[in-house]
């Protein structure tokens, strides 16, 4: 079983508003609700590609049952922790004829301390032996940094995968823990090392270093430029596909997506980074933030496999 961790949900409401004005009424043409947090989007990018999983956080206030309703009617399992405070909505505004995109972002519920032990209690559950946890996203107000990293030990200690995909200190302190796969960008591989990481050998050189600390995969997604995979016994690197971009939200959810399909269908060190950018090609080319299906993904593996190369890194 996949189970994925979306600690701080958010509801994204994009409103498109022609010649949005401040201070007036503004009336929008179209509007429309998406559910996310990164770990939601990894749940309906698997259910896409085949793949069941369960979806774990935290929901509350009216938000919640818009969740649920649309976690059902995609058919995702879920088991969230019900909070005393309203899970986010972010509203986006989009205004084609001046071409701005405004974002106003709500600062989200805080966590109290018997609900977060209600989440770990149930976290516990679900992290069966051979089970595959994707820890993803960010963390609401009210929990601590390392919460990451306790999430890791305990899937570990239970004998289940873990996939994790953070930034800043709770990418830092979690990483401690071992997971056995992680997915950063450049931007956060580079903040991990405070150093600028840009060339593909300063790049593998620092994720060769996290690997000997004992992490057995690393997806290094780099957006336009591609991806570059890091294992205990293979490195590749995979140049950019050439595709006409509508939205980039989400291209990072569906190469964690691709791990978790790599994992559960054996796929090669070479496939799975195949794979990884076929999911991330279809995903840019999606409007909004929809999730790219396998039909879209394999319609792109075979160019994506001749943009992959094998790099020999003296190992
Ligand atoms: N402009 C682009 N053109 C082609 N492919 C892209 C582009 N942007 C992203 N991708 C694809 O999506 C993958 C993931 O993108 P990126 O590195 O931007 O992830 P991320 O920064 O983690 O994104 P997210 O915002 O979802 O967290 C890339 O490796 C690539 O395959
Ligand atoms: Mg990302």
């Amino acid at each position: 079983m996949v189970i994925t961790v979306t600690l701080n949900p958010a509801l994204d409401r994009t409103l498109i508003i022609e010649n949005f004005t401040l201070g007036t009424v503004n009336r929008a043409s179209k509007e429309r609700f998406d559910i996310g947090g990164k770990g939601i989007n990894v749940s309906k990018v698997l259910k896409n590609l085949g793949i069941e999983s369960k979806a774990i956080g935290f929901l509350g206030g009216m938000v919640k049952s818009v969740f649920l309703e649309e976690l059902d009617n995609r058919g995702i399992e879920h088991q969230f922790v019900e909070i005393g405070a309203q899970t986010r909505t972010n509203i986006k505004v989009v205004d084609n004829k001046n071409s701005t995109n405004t974002d106003i972002n709500e600062a989200g519920p805080a966590i109290k301390e018997e609900e977060l032990q209600k989440f770990i209690e149930i976290y516990k559950e679900n992290c069966k032996k051979e089970n595959i946890i994707v820890i993803s996203g960010g963390i609401p107000k009210g929990i601590s940094d390392d919460i990451y990293a306790r999430l890791i030990k305990i899937a570990k200690e239970r004998g289940a995968y873990t996939i994790l995909d953070a930034e800043g200190e709770l990418f830092r302190k979690a990483i401690m823990e071992k997971p056995y796969a992680i997915k950063p960008n450049n931007h956060e591989l580079s903040l991990l090392f405070n150093e600028t990481l840009e060339d593909e050998s300063k790049i593998i050189e620092k994720a060769i270093g996290i690997q000997k600390n004992g992490v057995s995969k690393i997806l290094v997604s780099l957006g336009s430029k591609g991806a570059i995979y890091v294992t205990d016994d293979e490195i590749y690197s995979a140049k950019g596909l050439k595709v006409e971009v509508n939205s980039t939200v989400g291209a990072g959810d569906s190469m964690v997506a691709a791990i978790v399909y790599s994992l559960l269908n054996n796929l090669s060190n070479k496939d799975t980074l195949t794979f990884a950018q076929a999911c991330g090609a279809s995903t840019v080319q999606l409007e909004g933030t929809e999730a790219c299906t396998l039909d879209e993904v394999k319609s792109f593996l075979e160019i994506s496999e001749r943009n992959v190369r094998r790099v020999d890194y003296g190992n």
